[in-house]
């Protein structure tokens, strides 16, 4: 649709000045005779249309063109690419016109809204797509590599063949842990993943984290501590996700150590935010520079890939993690120094029992 141009003749009030123009000119010539000759009254016919003329055309280039200007220009934009809303004063007056182009104007702000949304929504699912496909390749070209080296004669070979099976395995045991997460930060990035919070005894569900990780710190060598600071501690919050936060966290600082290394989980009341309590994962690890804290809760956003890829990450964990913190409406903080080690902090809503 094309604007009238604001150089253009106003055809409305041409027509509604004519109108009424040749309605009064009828009116007044047959009146007009009755009182004066008929040469006047043709005369003064004509002044009063001409003189209505004038009146009308300018009363509709006031009360109608310029908001009829602004109507045309915010349909234009409804239908355009544009993705933000028409920016427009309204008009002080009250009439049918004006809660058109109000009604207008709310339909353009929700409509670019809704447009804004869309797009966002169709750019993360193509990233999401290419991040997908890219990391699935990696397993699935060492899988068929293994295969064929197998089909290609290793198969014979006894030193070699279970070697190569084993190394299959591992990498379908990475494509599988891959696709149980995706689906999962899919879910929670949609937001089709439910929250149902229930009171937790933090205590308890600290430990049997500790309990299901310890196998995997003996065999880095890494100590997993659980600073008991304060006892007691229920929590509302979704169970089997709190757990996974918890196990993401643990499992990055075992990973992410040196050798001898230390995990030590603690509790602090935070006096300033009432009613939560702040539990911080803390390594003894290699710790992250500040332009890799900003990003590391991107997802598949590794800083050492060959590290991550080799203790079977995929650079999903921490993404999962700020995502159920945030659906729990809480706050997810790194320190971290490079060398020295990482502390992961994030603050959960107290229960009280
Ligand atoms: N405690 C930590 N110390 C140092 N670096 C860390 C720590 N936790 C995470 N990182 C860095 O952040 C990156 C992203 O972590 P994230 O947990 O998301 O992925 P991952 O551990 O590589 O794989 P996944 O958790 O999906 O198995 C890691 O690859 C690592 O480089
Ligand atoms: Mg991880």
């Amino acid at each position: 649709m094309s604007q009238h141009p604001k150089s253009s003749p106003f055809y409305l009030g041409l027509r509604l000045a004519l109108y009424a123009t040749l309605a009064v000119i009828a009116f007044s010539l047959l009146i007009l005779p009755a009182v004066t000759s008929t040469r006047s009254a043709f005369f003064l016919s004509l002044l009063t249309g001409a003189a209505t003329f004038g009146i009308i055309y300018t009363l509709s280039l006031i009360l109608i063109r310029k908001r009829l200007l602004t109507l045309s220009a915010i349909i234009e934009n409804m239908a355009s690419d544009n993705t933000e809303a028409t920016e427009h004063n309204g008009s002080k007056s009250a009439d049918e016109l004006d809660f058109i182009l109000r009604e207008s104007g709310k339909a353009d702000t929700k409509i670019k809204k809704e447009f804004r949304r869309y797009k966002k929504i169709e750019n993360y699912r193509k990233e999401f797509i290419g991040d997908v496909s890219h990391e699935l390749k990696t397993p699935t070209f060492a899988i068929q590599g293994f295969i064929e080296t197998l089909l290609d004669g290793a198969l014979d070979d006894p030193q070699v063949n279970r070697k190569f099976l084993e190394k299959a395995m591992s990498n379908a045991n990475r494509l599988n842990s891959l696709t149980n997460d995706l689906m999962e930060i899919s879910r929670l990035e949609t937001g089709e993943m439910k929250i149902i919070k229930e009171t937790i005894y933090l205590n308890e569900m600290i430990k049997e984290v500790i309990e299901t990780l310890q196998h995997k710190a003996t065999q880095e060598g890494i100590t997993l501590e659980f600073d008991e600071n304060i006892k007691n501690v229920h929590v509302k919050a979704d169970r089997n996700q709190l757990r996974q936060v918890l196990l993401n966290l643990i499992d990055n600082g075992i990973k992410y150590n040196k050798p001898d290394g230390k995990v030590t989980i603690t509790f602090n009341k935070d006096d300033a935010i009432y009613g939560k309590i702040l539990v911080s994962v803390q390594d003894t690890g290699i710790g992250i520079d500040p332009h890799n804290k900003e990003r590391i809760t991107e997802r598949f956003y590794r800083i050492d890939k060959s590290r991550s890829r080799d203790k079977g990450g995929t650079g999903l964990g921490l993404s999962i993690v700020k995502h159920i913190i945030e659906a729990h409406n809480e706050r997810l903080f790194i320190d971290s120094e490079p060398g020295k080690g990482s502390k992961f902090t994030f603050s959960m809503q107290l229960s009280q029992k």
